[in-house]
């Protein structure tokens, strides 16, 4: 019998070095009104020089910790969701490891874009759910604002750095965030749509990729929408397919574009104050958008026992992933 898992406590971190849409117009014909309409962002974190992907996953992993009262020997198992961590190899999760000191614990890293979050407390949920672990830390973010093209328009003013940190158990141990349903979804077919062509095993880095800059994030914005506005909805709609909607506590969707959010949400009328956006404010951070909003929610006490959370989010590959979380 596979054992209820619970999310036990929530945290993160996004860096205090705030960019804001004019920025952008210093070096790129771009403005500020643009980047609001198309996808109501006015301002998004970047990692100071210095900082790296590991400090924000240290950081949102230690709140959760101490937010669960669970000291770092007590982990057994950290998985971080992110395609921009410190190095290509070794996982982030083993820097997270030694510097938090959990020393029991086993980590790796689990690449599925934005989705990568989701993708990890799916995973690491198996482990709570035979029973295997008792707490597992689980761990999302991106530095995409180290992977961007800052030469394209398009995708450069879109990304926001920052990391979120849940911890899961047994449900009968922390009482709390229970994790109903989690849906997990791949088309490998578009996975030109978004991608970094350069770098990898395929096509290593030479002096014409560095020229070219096809290392970087490269994304078909026009068409990744098209297939954001109907995974969203669809995602969604599974989700609270069943539910009374007057227990639907909060909709936490991938911090995309606004845009594509009001229209999801607008073909489900879900009324608008039951959904969660603050892309205006950290931009789009991918893997970390949703555990973001909990810890947001958490620190306002507006997680409240009993109504259920429903979380969307879609990536590259193309990947996406829903879930239900009854608090
Ligand atoms: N400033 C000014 N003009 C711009 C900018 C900019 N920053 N960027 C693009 N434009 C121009 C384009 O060149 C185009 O000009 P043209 O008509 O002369 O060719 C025009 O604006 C319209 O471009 P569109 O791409 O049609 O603009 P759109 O309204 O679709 O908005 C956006 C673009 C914001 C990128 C949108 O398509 C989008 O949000 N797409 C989804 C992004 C996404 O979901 N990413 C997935 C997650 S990322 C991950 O997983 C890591």
């Amino acid at each position: 019998m596979a054992v209820p898992v619970g999310i036990a406590s929530v945290g993160h971190y996004v860096p205090d070095r705030v960019i804001d849409n004019h920025y952008f117009t210093t070096f790129l014909d771009t403005s500020d009104e643009w980047i609001r309409q198309r996808s109501g962002i006015r301002e998004r974190r970047w990692l100071a020089d210095g900082q790296t992907t590991s400090d924000m996953f240290i950081a949102a992993g230690r709140q959760a910790l101490e937010r669960a009262g669970v000291g770092p020997e007590e982990v057994d198992l950290i998985i971080c969701g992110t395609v921009s961590g410190d190095y290509l190899f070794p996982a982030t999760a083993c820097i997270v490891q030694d510097a938090l000191g959990c020393t029991r614990a086993a980590g790796f890293d689990l690449s599925a874009a934005c989705p990568g979050f989701l993708f990890a407390v799916s995973t690491g949920s198996q482990f709570v759910a035979a029973g295997t672990y008792q707490n597992v830390l689980v761990i999302g973010g991106e530095a995409l604002s180290r992977i961007t093209d800052m030469n394209d328009r398009s995708s450069c003013v879109l990304f926001g750095d920052g990391a979120g940190a849940v911890l899961l158990q047994p449900h009968a141990v922390c009482q709390r965030g229970l994790i109903e349903d989690i849906l997990l979804g791949t088309d490998g077919s578009r996975a030109d749509l978004i991608i970094r062509p350069h770098g990898g095993a395929k096509h290593p880095i030479t002096l014409e990729t560095l020229e070219a800059g096809t290392h970087l994030l490269q994304m078909k914005g026009r068409e990744v929408y098209r297939f954001a506005v109907e995974k969203m909805t669809e995602l969604m709609e599974w989700a609270m397919e069943g539910q009374n909607p007057l227990e639907l506590g909060w909709v936490v969707p991938h911090q995309v574009n606004a845009r594509i959010l009001e229209t999801a949400t607008e073909r489900l009328a879900i009324p608008r104050e039951k959904v969660i956006v603050n892309i205006d404010r950290l931009g789009n951070t991918s893997a970390a958008s949703i555990p973001i909003i909990l810890s947001e929610l958490w620190e306002q006490d507006q997680l409240e026992p009993g109504k259920f959370l429903v979380l969307a989010t879609f990536g590259a590959g193309l990947t996406w992933a829903g879930a239900r979380v009854r608090w």
